[in-house]
């Protein structure tokens, strides 16, 4: 493989010295970019485009033609595991992702497919190795999955949820039977994530979308519990590199103390935290993504930029901060918004980099 031209990303993840701040945007491929509604035009649909490695590798590559991003992400969705285990995922016009059956019993769980990553999920390696042929270098490569506690409420639910009233029945009703779909969902999850690394994924990210619908004791218990857990069996170099974890709970602010001690080596954290505080609190342990209202970007570039230099100059001085939305970029963004975002932390990051 060819040695990385860009590796800032990687070394912000690691709290190492670096030039500026990097950046990136969580769903930085998508419907917001009009070359991407061509490509899912030309794909048939958005699972035959996750199922197309060259489809998925040239949608993954729009965002990095269009705005020097540090970081590229594999191009498909967290829903790729439950729907291997056979639930049957389907994309409703506007309505977002259902599933054909769902897990509510004992039953339910015992029916699931077995499940091995490097067979079931094939298409997604082969993604990521022709994404990474095709980066040639260029920048790093991200590797993703969702959180067990988040795939288990699409699988409980059927379905988003506003109130996730079937999940929560079963955590408080019967802990042993979600306790199982969890442990379950957790060896999947390792296992792919091994995999998307094996096949070249250079750093990885867990999307805990749902964790914080949890009380504190419930977050511990239901969700970052089986984080730690797949954490500590992923491989920690790939390529004699090291191969940082990112943990994203949106709304896991109040948590902080007890997420940076998971095992990840970064936190993300959504636009309801203070930057500058969770610095203090963390800081010295992890290092920090975020995090922009991902709604800022319907504002002005005037005004984008001034929120840019804000949360620079509140994470401050030093390494160990990668810029990024607060959660994924929304579908109307006008992308030449996007533009204003990125340059801005190009312009105004290399400030707080330079050597004292
Ligand atoms: O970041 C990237 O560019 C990589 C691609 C990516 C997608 N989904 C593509 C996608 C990633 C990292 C995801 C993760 C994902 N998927 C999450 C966790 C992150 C988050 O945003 O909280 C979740 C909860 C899902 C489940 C999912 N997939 C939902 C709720 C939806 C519907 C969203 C909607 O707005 O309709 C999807 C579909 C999906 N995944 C799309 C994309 C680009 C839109 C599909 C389309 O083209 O219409």
């Amino acid at each position: 493989m060819s040695e990385l031209k860009n590796d800032r990303f990687l070394r912000a993840l690691l709290r190492q010295p670096v030039d500026r701040t990097p950046v990136w945007m969580m769903r930085q491929a998508g419907r917001y970019l009009p070359e991407y509604r061509a490509t899912r035009e030309q794909a048939g649909s958005f699972l035959d485009l996750c199922k197309n490695a060259e489809l998925a590798c040239e949608v993954t590559m729009q965002p990095l033609r269009r705005y020097p991003m540090d970081a590229a992400i594999l191009f498909s969705d967290i829903l790729t595991i439950p729907d291997a285990l056979g639930l049957g995922l389907y994309f409703e016009e506007g309505e977002g992702p259902r599933f054909r059956k769902t897990v509510r019993s004992e039953a339910d769980l015992a029916r699931l497919n077995s499940f091995k990553a490097d067979d079931d999920l094939a298409y997604v390696m082969r993604a990521v190795s022709t994404i990474r042929r095709e980066l040639n270098g260029a920048v790093p490569l991200i590797g993703f999955s969702g959180s067990p506690w988040t795939l288990a409420t699409y699988m409980v639910e059927g379905g988003s949820s506003k109130d996730f009233a079937q999940i929560k029945t079963m955590a408080y009703d019967t802990p042993e039977l979600m306790h199982q779909l969890l442990s379950l969902l957790a060896d999947a999850v390792a296992d792919y994530l091994t995999e998307q690394i094996k096949a070249g994924a250079q750093a990885v990210q867990i999307f805990d979308t749902w964790g914080g619908s949890l009380s504190a004791a419930g977050y511990q218990e239901f969700s970052l519990q089986y984080m730690q857990r797949i954490i500590s069996r992923l491989p920690t170099e790939a390529d004699g590199r090291k191969v940082p974890v990112i943990v994203f709970t949106k709304g896991g602010g109040q948590w902080l103390n007890t997420i940076a001690d998971c095992g990840a080596q970064s936190v993300g954290i959504d636009w309801t935290t203070d930057i500058r505080a969770a610095r203090q609190q963390i800081g010295g342990r992890v290092s920090l993504q975020g995090n922009m209202d991902p709604s800022m970007l319907f504002a002005s570039p005037a005004r984008i930029r001034s929120e840019v230099k804000a949360i620079l100059a509140a994470y401050g001085h030093g390494s160990g901060h990668v810029f990024n939305l607060g959660h994924g970029i929304t579908p109307g963004v006008n992308p030449d918004h996007v533009t204003a975002f990125v340059e801005a932390v190009q312009e105004f990051s290399p400030q707080y980099h330079q050597a004292d």
